[in-house]
C-alpha cells in the first residue's frame, strides 16, 4: 500500500506537507517525503523544515545543497531528476540529532521545466500505483497465440535437439553456479568452515531475543535485516526450483551446492518457530538504525531487536510462507538432498507451524510495524493457500488440500513476488487436481506479461513490471512461465518466452552487459550492497568511496533498467543497483529450468536479441 497525499491538482508542488517519520531513536530518525509529478519533471528541489535541529542528512535520492539547522535543501540526484506525470518518487533519509524527543517537520517540492516526451513511444498518463507508462514497445519478432492450454508443439520436436543436450545461447549452468554464492555471500551468523565467500566472515552471531538464539538466516538485500517475509518467499521458491529442476542443477555439477546454500535459512527457520509458546520470530535488526548504517556486517555493533508474531500478533503471511519453507524443505531434503533425518524435522516444524497459522490469522506489518515501512503485507490468503498446497504436495493428506482450495484468492495476479505467491498456489492447485480456476489465473497471467498482454516492455524487450527492480520480476515470471511448460502449458511457446527474458537478463539489452554480478565480461561493478563495497582491510567505508565495490559479489542480479533500457552503474542508486533474495530466487529457478530443459534436449532455440 502506497501512502496516499493530497495535492492541490494544478501544480507540480507540495507544499508543506508532513514528513513522514518512520523510525526515531536516540541520536536520530528516519524519514521519508514524496515528490509527486503532476506534469512531467526535469529535476526537482525539496525543502525540508524541521522543528528541532538537525546535526546532518543522509540522503540517497538527492543530494544536499545548502542547510542550516533546522532547513534543509536537496536537489535530484541525476538518475532521478526526469519524472514522467503521475510518478511518485519516495525520498528516504537519515536525520541525526542529539536530544530529539518527537522529531517532526514538513517540506515542500519545486518542479522544474515542462519539456515534451522523448524517447520512443508514448506515456499514456498512470495510476497512483506505480506511475509508469503504458507499453510501448512492439515486438519484432511474431507474438505466439496465447489462447490454447494444451501443448500445441511437441517439447521434443521443438526443442534445437543434439546429443549433448540442447544448444544453449548462455552457460544458465555457470550463472546458476554464481547465483547460488549469492546467498552464501548473504549468510548472517558464524559461518560454516566450507563458506565459499572469501570475504565474509561470521557476524550477528549474537542475534537472540533473550536467551533465545536466533543466529543465522540471510541478509536481506544490501542491508544487514533479516526480513523473514522475503526469506522464506526466497527460500522455498528456490526449494520450488531444486525440486522440479534437481537434473538442471546435476547438469550443471551444482547440485551439491545448492543442498548446502538452502539448508542456511532452513537451520533459522527452525530457530524462530517455537511452538511451545506459539511464536514465530519474523524480523530481526531494525530498519531505521540499520539503514544508517554503510559497512560490512562482521563490524556491525548495533542492537538488532526482534520481533515475532503470537496469538495475539497475527501474521499468517509470513508464518504461511515460513510452512511453505519447511514443507518444500522436507521434500527437497528427503527427495533431493538426501538427508531424511533432516527432513523429517522439517516437516514436523510444518505441521504445527501450518496449525498456528491457520488459527492465526492476519497481516503481520499491521502489528509488527517495524516491518511496514520494508515489506508491507496487503493480504494473507496467497501464502496461507500455498503453504496448504504444500503441506498437501509433502503428506498428501485431503484436508491440507481443502484447505488449500478454499483459501485461494482468484484472480490474475499483478506479479510473482514475495508480496504475492498466488500463482505458486495456482500451480501447486494445478498439479493437484487441474482445477479450472487455476488454469484460468496462470494462463491469463502469463499472457499479461507476454508482448502482446498488458505489462509495459522495455524497447530491448524486458517486461518490466516496475522501476523498482523490474529484473526480479521478469525472472519470477520466467521461472512461472518453465514452471508451467513442464506442466503443460504451450510448453514451446513458455520456454521461448522464459528465454528471451533471461537473455536479456545475461546480455540482450542494449547495453549488453549481464545483470547478474560476475557473468561473462560486462557486469556491474557498484551494486548496492554494504558488505561487497567495504574491504576487508578496514572499518571505515561510506557509500560514496571512489572505485568498484572491493569485494566481488558473484551471482548477485541488481535491480535493472528503466523502462527505456536505460541504466546507471551506480552505488547510490538502490532503485536500479541494489541486489536481494527476493531478486535472485526467481532468477535462480529460472536458470535451473532452463538448464534442465537443455539437459532434456528440450529447449528451443533463443529468440533473437531485440538490441
Ligand atoms: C505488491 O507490490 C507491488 C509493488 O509495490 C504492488 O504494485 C502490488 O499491488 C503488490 N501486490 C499485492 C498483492 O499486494
Amino acid at each position: 500500500m502506497r501512502v496516499v497525499i493530497l495535492l492541490l491538482s494544478f501544480a507540480a508542488w507540495t507544499n508543506g506537507a508532513s514528513i513522514n517519520i518512520v523510525n526515531s531513536w536516540d541520536q536520530g530518525f528516519q524519514g521519508t517525503f514524496i515528490v509527486h509529478a503532476n506534469h512531467e519533471v526535469h529535476g526537482w528541489t525539496a525543502e525540508l523544515n524541521f522543528d528541532a535541529p538537525i546535526t546532518s542528512l543522509e540522503v540517497w535520492k538527492g543530494t544536499v545543497t545548502s542547510h542550516t539547522p533546522t532547513k534543509w535543501v536537496i536537489e535530484n540526484m541525476p538518475w532521478d531528476a526526469d519524472l514522467s506525470a503521475g510518478d511518485d518518487l519516495t525520498v528516504e533519509f537519515i536525520a541525526h540529532a542529539s536530544g530529539l524527543q518527537n522529531p517532526s517537520g514538513t517540506y515542500t517540492i519545486k518542479g522544474a521545466g515542462t519539456g515534451s516526451t522523448t524517447g520512443s513511444g508514448t506515456q499514456t498518463g498512470s495510476g497512483t500505483q506505480t506511475g509508469s507508462g503504458s507499453h510501448t514497445a512492439s515486438p519484432t519478432t511474431a507474438s505466439p497465440s496465447n489462447s490454447g492450454t494444451t501443448a500445441k508443439f511437441d517439447p521434443i520436436t521443438s526443442g534445437t535437439s543434439s546429443t549433448g543436450g540442447s544448444t544453449m545461447k548462455y552457460d544458465y549452468g555457470e550463472a546458476l553456479g554464481l547465483s547460488i554464492l549469492f546467498f552464501d555471500a548473504q549468510r548472517s551468523g558464524k559461518l560454516p568452515a566450507n563458506n565459499p565467500i572469501p570475504w565474509r566472515g561470521d557476524s550477528a552471531v549474537d542475534d537472540a531475543d533473550g536467551g533465545h538464539d536466533l543466529s543465522g538466516g540471510w541478509y536481506d538485500a544490501g542491508d544487514h535485516v533479516k526480513f523473514n517475509l522475503p526469506m522464506a518467499f526466497s527460500t522455498w521458491v528456490l526449494e520450488w526450483g531444486l525440486l522440479e529442476f534437481a537434473d538442471g542443477y546435476k547438469a550443471a555439477g551444482q547440485l551439491d551446492m545448492a543442498c548446502d546454500m538452502i539448508k542456511w535459512p532452513l537451520d533459522y527457520f527452525l530457530k524462530c518457530w517455537v511452538p511451545s509458546k506459539n511464536e514465530l520470530y519474523v524480523q530481526v535488526g531494525d530498519g531505521g538504525q540499520d539503514h544508517s548504517y554503510w559497512g560490512r556486517p562482521e563490524n556491525m555493533h548495533m542492537s538488532r531487536p526482534a520481533y515475532k508474531v503470537t496469538t495475539s500478533c497475527k501474521g499468517s503471511d509470513v508464518a504461511g510462507d515460513t510452512v511453505s519453507a519447511l514443507a518444500a524443505g522436507y521434500l527437497v531434503f528427503k527427495d533431493v538432498c538426501s538427508n531424511t533425518a533432516y527432513a523429517n524435522k522439517l516437516l514436523s516444524a510444518a505441521k504445527s507451524l501450518y496449525t498456528f497459522t491457520k488459527a492465526n490469522r492476519g497481516i503481520y506489518s499491521q502489528c509488527v510495524t517495524q516491518a511496514a515501512q520494508f515489506y508491507s503485507s496487503s493480504g494473507e490468503k496467497d501464502e496461507v493457500s500455498t503453504a496448504a498446497a504444500w503441506m498437501y504436495k509433502a503428506t498428501g493428506e485431503d484436508k491440507y488440500l481443502t484447505d488449500a482450495e478454499s483459501f485461494y484468492p482468484a484472480g490474475t495476479p499483478w506479479g510473482f513476488a514475495w508480496n504475492d505467491s498466488n500463482l505458486g498456489a495456482a500451480l501447486l492447485l494445478y498439479e493437484a487436481n487441474q482445477g479450472t480456476p487455476y488454469k484460468r489465473d496462470i494462463e491469463a497471467f502469463l499472457n499479461s506479461y507476454r508482448p502482446t498482454g498488458y505489462v509495459p516492455y522495455t524497447p530491448c524487450g524486458l517486461v518490466w513490471r516496475d522501476q523498482w527492480g523490474p529484473n526480479r520480476y521478469a525472472a519470477n515470471a520466467a521461472f512461472i512461465a518453465l514452471m508451467a511448460a513442464k506442466e503443460g502449458f504451450s510448453p514451446a511457446e513458455n520456454k521461448e518466452w522464459a528465454l528471451s527474458q533471461i537473455n536479456y537478463l545475461l546480455g540482450d539489452n542494449k547495453l549488453h552487459i549481464s545483470y547478474e554480478i560476475g557473468f561473462g565480461s560486462k557486469y556491474p561493478q557498484h551494486p548496492h550492497h554494504r558488505g561487497s563495497s567495504c574491504s576487508t582491510t578496514t572499518t571505515q567505508c561510506s557509500i560514496s568511496d571512489p572505485g568498484p565495490n572491493p569485494n566481488l559479489l558473484k551471482g548477485g542480479l541488481v535491480g535493472g533498467p528503466d523502462k527505456s533500457d536505460n541504466y546507471d552503474d551506480r552505488r547510490d542508486d538502490y532503485v536500479k543497483n541494489e541486489v536481494a533474495c527476493d531478486y535472485n530466487a526467481g532468477f535462480q529457478s529460472a536458470l535451473a529450468g532452463l538448464r534442465y530443459f537443455a539437459s532434456k534436449n528440450s529447449l528451443p532455440t533463443a529468440p533473437a536479441a531485440q538490441c
